[in-house]
């Protein structure tokens, strides 16, 4: 079987923030497409489009209205297609993102299951009673804090909503669903759609009985104490497993074999290597505890010995630094420090494993000051200053000019421009130098060495802040993320790139020494 996606190049895009073709100061499909050499000059081999399909964007369409077809601000079903031949075209793969856990409150089957008591959809949907002195159903706060069930006065049922109320669960114990969701993959994958990131994949099945949530203790994660309790009985259900394990054999029944990647917000570890499976669930899962770790080497590096010890034989790992949810690593890794960000890059590249870049990740582009009056995200708005997912969604800086080559000078874009002047494509692409060159490096050194590829990972050094690994007899990769010097002992061979690139090719004959925040990676002399 084809297991295209392991230890590729993967490379998220926020479809309104790359390319705006037809100058509304929205990105769509079309300026996808016209910005597609620049990926393959990067070397990516698959994209992954955030929501492309109808929704009435409450939550940017993570609330989906029609399963089926594409949000007319982006583009038609006909734009998809051409994309996924130019993008083919070129040996880039293209992945969309499904969102089974809930849809749009707007959505017909949700219209319909709130029409009465007996409506053909009510079923699809998860209703109960109120308590007998007419409170929600159990203690279940929602991932976006406040109660996750809202009253329903025309059926006088509560129904329940793990994101925000427009966002109403779908009843995954309900055979319909899951027939409807099988329909919806063959669909796509039958259009050449090469897979899917699966949204909230830990959470489609929440507990049969509905029992209530344990109250978090200060001994739990920070996020449970934040919401008061532990999501034991709403997310991470152990009979999700088998909708993975279904939806894994319709992937494989594809030649090449469609990719699922899940977005799977587990605490830790133990819990995400089981969306894995045997090998015969999730083909790819986001490591979250990882992304979401502080940039501190010492932890980051557990965290990688911790998945390769978990992680079933045949699996691949996933190494993400930023996305449309969270603050991007330039800001939160290395907190505006290029160096540090230049480490992150050189790290994220050479783990083993498949990696995901965020458009912009590639620039080591910050996150924009998006100004309170501009946020759109009603997350954001709600949360802000703790929360600004928008800091992390505005438009690609393809030049310095008005308009950012992203949309026509004096378009106004849907979500402001960052100092593009500062952080731009073009640029970037005149200086060798540049984040951008490094990141290009690092892709076309993971397709020469094939021990990049697919060579073991071992630690080599950790002390302190000062992590080496190998990676299988061939490379060694070092980051001293310290304030001072370090050295490597024991290493010959020649480093081939270095985040100070004027130190590329340089000879390392016993000792590689390298300047705080500064990363290397070696190419061993193989008799050694
Ligand atoms: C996770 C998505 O990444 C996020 O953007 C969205 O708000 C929630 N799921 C709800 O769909």
């Amino acid at each position: 079987m084809n297991e295209w996606w392991r230890d590729a190049v993967c490379y998220q895009i926020y479809p309104r923030s790359y390319g705006d073709s037809n100058s509304d100061g929205i990105g769509d499909l079309r300026g996808i497409t016209a910005h597609l050499s620049h990926l393959a000059w990067l070397g990516v081999e698959c994209i992954w489009l955030s929501p492309t399909f109808p929704s009435p964007n409450l939550d940017w369409g993570y609330d989906v209205a029609d399963y089926y077809d594409v949000h007319p601000e982006l583009g038609t079903l006909n734009d998809l297609d051409a994309l996924v031949a130019e993008a083919h075209g070129r040996d880039i793969r293209v992945v969309l993102d499904l969102v089974p856990n809930h849809t749009s409150a707007a959505h017909p089957w949700f219209e319909d299951a709130r029409s009465s008591l007996t409506a053909e959809h009510r079923d699809w949907y998860v209703w109960a009673d109120p308590k007998p002195n007419g409170s929600a159903p159990n203690n279940w706060t929602s991932s976006f804090m406040g109660p996750a069930w809202t009253f329903d006065e025309r059926t006088g049922q509560y129904f329940l909503h793990n994101f925000l109320p427009s966002q109403p669960e779908l009843n995954w114990w309900n055979p319909d669903v899951r027939a409807e969701f099988d329909r919806i993959l063959r669909f796509w994958f039958d259009r050449g759609i090469d897979g899917f990131r699966i949204d909230v994949a830990h959470m489609v099945i929440k507990d049969r009985e509905l029992r209530d949530n344990p109250p978090a203790t200060p001994s739990d994660f920070l996020l449970d104490q934040f919401r008061g309790q532990v999501p034991l009985y709403n997310s991470n259900r152990p009979e999700v497993h088998d909708v993975y394990r279904n939806w894994r054999s319709i992937a494989d029944s594809y030649e090449p074999s469609r990719m699922l990647v899940g977005e799977t917000f587990v605490n830790d570890l133990e819990q995400l290597v089981a969306y894995y499976g045997k090998n015969d669930e999730l083909s790819l899962a986001f490591n979250i505890p990882f992304l979401t770790a502080p940039y501190a080497l010492n932890t980051l590096r557990k965290m990688v010995e911790r998945t390769e010890e978990l992680l079933p034989a045949d699996c691949c790992p996933v190494w993400t630094g930023s996305n449309h949810d969270m603050s991007r690593f330039p800001t939160r890794w290395a907190a505006g420090d290029p160096a540090r960000a230049r480490c992150a890059l050189v790290m994220l590249l050479t783990l083993r494993g498949t990696v995901f870049f965020y458009y912009g990740d590639e620039l080591a582009m910050p996150d924009t000051d998006v100004p309170l009056d501009r946020l759109v995200d009603p997350v954001s708005i709600e949360y802000q200053p703790v929360l600004n997912r928008d800091a992390a969604r505005t438009p690609m800086p393809w030049n310095g000019a008005d308009g950012a080559g992203f949309t026509e000078p004096g378009v106004e874009p849907w979500l402001p421009f960052g100092n593009v002047s500062a952080c731009n494509v073009a640029d970037q692409r005149d200086d060798p130098n540049s984040p951008l060159h490094l990141t290009r490096g690092l892709v076309a050194l993971r397709r020469e060495l094939s021990d990049l590829r697919e060579g073991a990972y071992a630690t080599y050094t950790a002390v302190g802040e000062v992590w080496a690994w190998t990676r299988g007899d061939g490379v060694l990769i070092a980051i001293n993320g310290s304030d001072t010097e370090a050295t490597i002992a024991d290493v010959r061979g020649a480093i081939r790139i270095c985040t100070n690139r004027a130190r590329d090719n340089e000879p390392v004959a016993g000792e590689l020494r390298l300047a705080p925040n500064e990363a290397a990676v070696v190419e061993l002399e193989l008799d050694h």
